[in-house]
């Protein structure tokens, strides 16, 4: 950014640093902040004063419009160490893209490429230290924008923040996950905000997912709000099917949310000859196929989960359970993906950055 320019990022970095006071090998997912985090105002119009500073507390008027109306988005994003000591993003222009895609829905004023990917480059260059070389390691990257006008009129805030913060992860889920598939509750309805990483679409899931907690399962596979015929999207993560040798996943639209890893496994898939159907599926085909013994395996895909199996589900009071599978395509996606983001395959599509 020119000098002199309200856009021209500031850097103060910490004075001490906390890295050896963490246990990098029992990492709990998104406990843990790394020295510094990023942080730009919207005011009078246009962002403003970008810097990399601290990681710290912030002072906000309890009358914050966030604080009342939601008005918040996020993304997950994250970054990898090779063996040489190089830091890699995966496909980073895409959560860049969707977080302004959803700031755009919520009426928050979207936030300039080239102050994001300033900020977020020299962020990690100062916490570079807390990315850990390794398969599973990772750094999980959080940009967010809240509404932080004070006031509580029902209308679009006029300023914002802006802020990036890391937190240095391993696995997201700590044992085995089991679903049950929503009979009753909702995620997201047509015309509504599903597709944006909404910060109250994450919130409105936890008390429906404390019930399904209380039998059993770790997660909810969401139906359509319609008719609750349709299976959707999980908690946290896009869902897959494998019936037989083919692949099952729905559609992104205005309910589900547009996966950067659920993009990659479809294409990764095509790539190696799975056939993936891309399309509505319903319950009544995946109990009907658990029940023959067709349904293979069900997989969850996200930034934080990266890929992860999905041991058993539930649906009208019957468990079902799935068997290993020797050649699990979870597995084998996993195995993919990770080699491409920790630069040890070749990157045919242009995904590391
Ligand atoms: C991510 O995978 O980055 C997500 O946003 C899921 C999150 C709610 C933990």
């Amino acid at each position: 950014m020119k000098n002199g320019s309200t856009l021209q990022l500031e850097i103060e970095k910490a004075s001490t640093s906390k890295i050896d006071s963490v246990d990098f090998d029992n990492l709990v997912f998104g406990n843990i902040f790394t020295d510094h985090m990023m942080v730009c105002d919207y005011k009078n119009g246009e962002w403003r004063n970008p810097k990399v500073m601290p990681y710290g507390p912030l002072q906000l008027e309890p009358s914050a419009r966030v604080f009342h109306y939601g008005q918040a988005v996020f993304e997950g994003m994250k970054a990898f160490k090779d063996d040489n000591g190089e830091v890699w993003l995966f496909r980073p222009q895409e959560n860049f893209e969707r977080l302004n895609k959803s700031s755009k829905r919520l009426a928050i004023p979207e936030f300039p490429t080239e102050v994001f990917f300033e900020g977020l480059e020299a962020l990690l260059n100062l916490d570079r230290e807390w990315i850990k070389q390794g398969f599973g390691n990772s750094l999980y990257i959080r940009p967010f924008v809240i509404a932080t006008e004070a006031g509580v009129s029902a209308s679009p805030a006029k300023e914002y923040k802006f802020l990036i913060i890391c937190s240095p992860a391993k696995s997201y889920y700590s044992g085995e996950v089991r679903v049950v598939f929503a009979e009753k509750f909702s995620r997201a309805a047509n015309g509504g905000v599903g597709f944006a990483k909404a910060a109250g679409n994450y919130g409105a899931q936890f008390y429906p997912t404390n019930l399904a907690k209380e039998e059993g399962f770790q997660q909810i596979i969401w139906t359509d709000a319609n008719t609750h015929e349709y299976l959707e999207e999980a908690g946290t993560m896009n869902i897959f099917f494998r019936v037989g040798d083919k692949l099952l996943t729905a559609p992104t639209n205005d309910r589900i949310l547009d996966g950067v890893t659920r993009k990659s496994v479809i294409t990764l898939a095509e790539e190696n000859d799975i056939t993936v159907e891309v399309r509505r599926v319903s319950v009544k085909e995946i109990v009907d196929a658990a029940k023959k013994g067709d349904l293979k395996e069900i997989f969850g895909t996200g930034t934080a989960a990266t890929i992860n199996p999905v041991k058993g589900f539930g649906h009208d009071g019957e468990k079902f359970e799935l068997e290993d599978q020797e050649d699990s395509y979870a597995q084998y996606f996993k195995t993919k993906l990770m080699e491409i983001q920790y630069n040890i395959a070749e990157d045919k599509f242009g995904w590391r950055y």
